[in-house]
């Protein structure tokens, strides 16, 4: 893995562009795998200012990592929103072109994962959960699972609260995810992670055992990783 480790949110969201930059510029029809979660929000202006500068998202096609089972598309609380209101509604992408997954049952996973294996993703934005999980692979989940139903952990529902009025009841208790699986099918991967409460699962990804208990740890077996982190989620690397 490669890491780069920045003063600040801003110089990382900068530094994670660079890292973007060099394919939206050799492949204007790239396929991007796109995250949501106040870590890429940063990274997502800085593809708006792109936009502004002239360059045109037109033939990109993107797909998310996940989604909450139970929330309307259209709900203030989704991910669909959540990317049309930091991205695609700032750029001149197609809205055709970018995908979110949707629904509850094994047949929609099947849906999102083979829609999937008809593209193959150039690069895969992620953030990090504080418990290590890439998008909500929990701890515990299979390295080969594909596109799923997640049970959400409590952990992860507390961190979440803070988008449903810091009310744990309201956020959902499962999600559709891409599989750890789908995501090491990736041909580049790139984790931006900030602030002291990621440096534990920070650690545990770069410098802990590949194992399950860190989904993230996963990502040591994949050949082309950049890892994007202010000083404090680095905080806990010993190298
Ligand atoms: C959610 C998402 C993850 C994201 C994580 C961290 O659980 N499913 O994809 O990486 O939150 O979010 P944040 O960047 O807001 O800390």
């Amino acid at each position: 893995m490669k890491v780069i480790v920045c003063e600040n949110y801003d110089e990382m969201s900068a530094k994670a562009f660079e890292v973007i930059k060099e394919l939206l510029d050799v492949k204007k029809d790239a396929v991007l795998g796109l995250a949501t979660g106040s870590s890429p929000v940063g990274l997502y202006k800085e593809m708006i200012q792109y936009h502004k500068d002239g360059y045109s998202y037109k033939d990109i096609k993107s797909y998310n990592l996940d989604e909450y089972v139970g929330i309307d598309r259209k709900d203030p609380q989704s991910y669909y929103t959540f990317m049309y209101e930091n991205l695609f509604k700032d750029i001149d992408i197609d809205l055709n072109n970018t995908h979110v997954p949707y629904g509850n049952t094994e047949a929609d996973c099947k849906a999102y994962e083979d829609a999937l294996s008809e593209v193959s993703i150039d690069l895969q934005v992620l953030g990090i959960g504080q418990n290590g999980h890439i998008g909500f692979n929990e701890p515990g989940t299979p390295f080969e699972t594909l596109t799923h139903i997640v049970d959400l952990t409590e952990n992860t529902r507390e961190a979440n609260a803070r988008f449903f009025d810091n009310d744990i009841n309201k956020v959902p208790t499962q999600a559709i995810s891409m599989g750890i699986g789908t995501i090491m099918k990736s041909k580049k991967v790139l984790l931006v992670a900030n602030g002291e409460n990621k440096a534990d699962a920070i650690k545990a990804m770069i410098e802990g055992p590949i194992d399950t208990a860190c989904a993230a740890s996963a990502l040591q077996n994949h050949a082309d990783v950049v890892v994007v982190l202010d000083k404090a989620a680095a905080s806990k690397l010993t190298k």
